[in-house]
């Protein structure tokens, strides 16, 4: 991308390219914390809102910023994004439901051995790992079959995993959850929605950087060969270099066939890195490309 291109990018926002390289240099040598790997759109906006929460100007802040230690912590908490709902894309997911999970449930029903393993990318609060968990088992339900499955569910912020583990949820959290779903898989306790029983045995939830490049996939899943992963709403919030790094991590997670589901937004940054290709247009359902696991 050339300069020109780069400054455009940050659009009507008050950061040029060059003024993010230097806020995230310095920010880094005066407080030690790592704005890097964070996409320049989503850095210079999550700057105004916070210059503007503080009726500061950008010029203002950036400085404040520089010698504020508390403000800097503030900061990289604001880019955070911790935010997930129960059936969060319906598109993907009913072709899961119709699709994608029949076809992986017949695959190892013929095989006649194996579980499905499933792994939760970036699982926040857990809704995408409990509503993978509800479609497989309600599926093996209606085909009559008990095919084993086991997901795990991993996120880099651990107290979003202890809420994510208590499979507790409001009203309002489950709205999205059909109502054969909500009577099946959940119980009901003073006004809030539990996760049934059957369900918490299936789904790991553990901390899990996914920039972390002295690792390819969680330990707790010993050798990856996952037949499913979602990495949904994480790429976007990361630079171009960082998102190679997780896609690259993913494929070799994945079993020869396994797929990789995302959120549409982030359908092209799956197509730019190569590797993957679209299996459920026009949802960001892909399948990896090539015949080795661990290509
Ligand atoms: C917006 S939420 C998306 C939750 C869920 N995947 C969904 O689509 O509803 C993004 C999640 O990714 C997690 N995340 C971001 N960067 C991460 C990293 N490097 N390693 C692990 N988790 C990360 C965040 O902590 C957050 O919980």
């Amino acid at each position: 991308m050339d300069n020109a291109t780069q400054l455009e990018s940050i659009g009507d926002l008050h950061w040029s390219q060059e003024a993010l390289v230097a806020l995230v240099g310095l920010v880094r040598k005066v407080h030690g914390l790592n704005l890097f790997p964070f996409n320049a759109t989503f850095l210079a906006k999550t700057l105004d809102k916070r210059a503007s929460a503080s009726m500061e100007t950008a010029a203002a802040y950036g400085e404040r910023l520089a010698k504020d230690f508390s403000e800097a912590e503030a900061l990289l908490q604001s880019l955070h994004i911790g935010y997930s709902e129960f059936f969060r894309n319906s598109l993907a997911f009913a072709l899961l439901e119709r699709l994608i999970l029949p076809g992986l449930l017949e695959a190892k029903e013929k095989s006649g051995r194996g579980e499905i393993r499933v792994w939760s990318a970036g699982c926040a609060t857990g809704q995408e790992a409990w509503s993978l968990a509800i479609l497989l088992d309600d599926l093996n339900r209606t085909r009559e079959t008990s095919i084993p499955y086991r997901i795990i569910a991993t996120d880099w912020f651990a107290p979003d995993l202890a809420v994510a583990r208590t499979g507790l949820y409001s009203e309002e959290a489950v709205g999205n959850v059909r109502m054969s779903h909500l009577r099946r898989y959940f119980y009901r306790r003073q006004g809030s929605f539990f996760i049934a029983h059957r369900l918490m045995d299936r789904v790991d939830f553990t901390v899990y950087d996914l920039l972390d490049e002295s690792t390819v996939c969680p330990p707790e899943s010993i050798f990856g060969n996952f037949d499913l992963v979602f990495c949904s709403n994480v790429l976007i919030y990361y630079r171009p270099e960082m998102q190679a790094l997780i896609l690259g991590k993913v494929r070799r997670c994945l079993a020869s066939g396994g797929y990789l589901v995302t959120d549409e937004t982030e359908g092209r940054i799956v197509e730019g890195a190569g590797g993957f290709r679209r299996a459920a247009l026009p949802a960001a359902i892909f399948v990896k490309d090539g015949n080795s696991s661990n290509e």
